[in-house]
């Protein structure tokens, strides 16, 4: 039986677990928060990405709103900065039709010494459904959903998850090249820092890409060949094979110490520039969740080349995130 994403109704069924879930032909969504990818299954992925299929049409109407989530409140809590994912959140809880408020720490009585705990029973109290999280602590989304009975979604947490940006990345992998299984992905550069590497790991390892991890070897532990990534710190013979190249940013803010000899040798040995590009397999696609130091990590030509789909992650973003919203707001306890 298929989701109904126009109106939301007349779909869910009680699940062995006793939840009301959504169900597409056997699987039935269960999970009432999205915390990371760490334990998500295939068919889980799948589910994802086919309901963020039927979004993507939906968003190509003249009119892009449905009633799925009319009634139901959206509260983004942003403890850290955030031009994508706060935005995207927005709009999808907007083209769901549900009403959304937004917290930013900054300006807040977090000043004034109140805690998270505090802060997250008070917005629940005006009668929010879904949190939206974003923090510098990893584990903060985990805390939350222990504090609530809302629906709680990791926006980015630290230097742990953002699984919605992973779940972008592996939606638009499969978009443009048709399939995830086999494919040969190189993520490059501040690795230790990234929740975006850590999240893209599970997500693809679990739907069978090869995984390589590049860049200092400061910044990628060795700790990540336990998660199935191969490690290198050679990022020409890495591209020699890559079906797909991840940039990352490096993460200044998020250092205690200097952990390359200098920016400049950096970009020489990890940037990638168009004649880089040039010895990778023509179609290599480029990827970056964004914000991108430009020069740094990637050149301009690149980043606004025929590879790159830096642009099409982010108009992907809508449909994930719409998705995501309602999924969860399927299951109950
Ligand atoms: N990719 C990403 O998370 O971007 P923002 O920090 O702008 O949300």
């Amino acid at each position: 039986m298929k989701t109904n994403t126009t109106t939301g109704k007349g779909k869910a069924k009680k699940s062995r677990s006793g939840s009301r879930a959504a169900r597409d032909g056997d699987f039935v969504w269960t999970r009432k928060h999205l915390l990371g990818l760490e334990g998500l299954s295939r068919e889980e992925l799948m589910h994802i990405f086919h309901t963020a299929d039927e979004f993507q049409q939906v968003s190509q109407r003249s009119i892009k709103k449905v009633p799925a989530l009319r009634g139901r409140v959206v509260a983004n809590l942003f403890f850290e900065d955030s031009t994508r994912t706060r935005m995207s959140f927005t709009l999808a809880a907007q083209r769901l039709s549900a009403d959304i408020i937004d917290f930013s720490a900054s300006g807040s009585s977090i000043s004034k010494g109140e805690s998270l705990r505090d802060t997250v029973r008070n917005i629940e109290a005006m009668g929010v459904d879904i949190f939206v999280i974003r923090h510098t602590a990893g584990g903060a989304p985990h805390y939350i959903a222990r504090c609530t009975d809302c629906h709680v979604i990791n926006a980015g947490d630290g230097q742990h998850e953002h699984p919605t940006q992973a779940l972008i990345d592996l939606f638009t992998i499969r978009e443009r090249k048709g399939r995830i299984e086999g494919l040969n992905v190189v993520i490059v550069g501040d690795i230790a820092h990234s929740r975006v590497a850590r999240s893209n790991l599970w997500g693809l390892t679990r739907l069978g890409a090869n995984v390589t991890l590049v860049g200092p070897t400061t910044l990628v532990p060795r700790a990540f060949e336990k998660m199935g990534a191969k490690i290198s710190s050679d990022l020409d013979a890495a591209l020699d094979e890559a079906d797909v190249v991840n940039m990352l940013r490096v993460q200044h803010e998020r250092m205690t110490s200097q952990v390359f000899p200098s920016l400049q040798e950096y970009v020489r040995l990890f940037g990638l520039n168009a004649k880089r590009l040039k010895k990778a397999k023509p179609d290599i696609l480029v990827m970056h969740p964004g914000p991108i130091n430009r020069g740094v990590e990637l050149s301009s030509d690149v980043a606004d080349g025929p590879n790159s789909s830096i642009l099409r992650q982010v108009t992907n973003g809508l449909a994930i995130r719409m998705a995501v919203l309602f999924l969860l707001n399927q299951v109950s306890d």
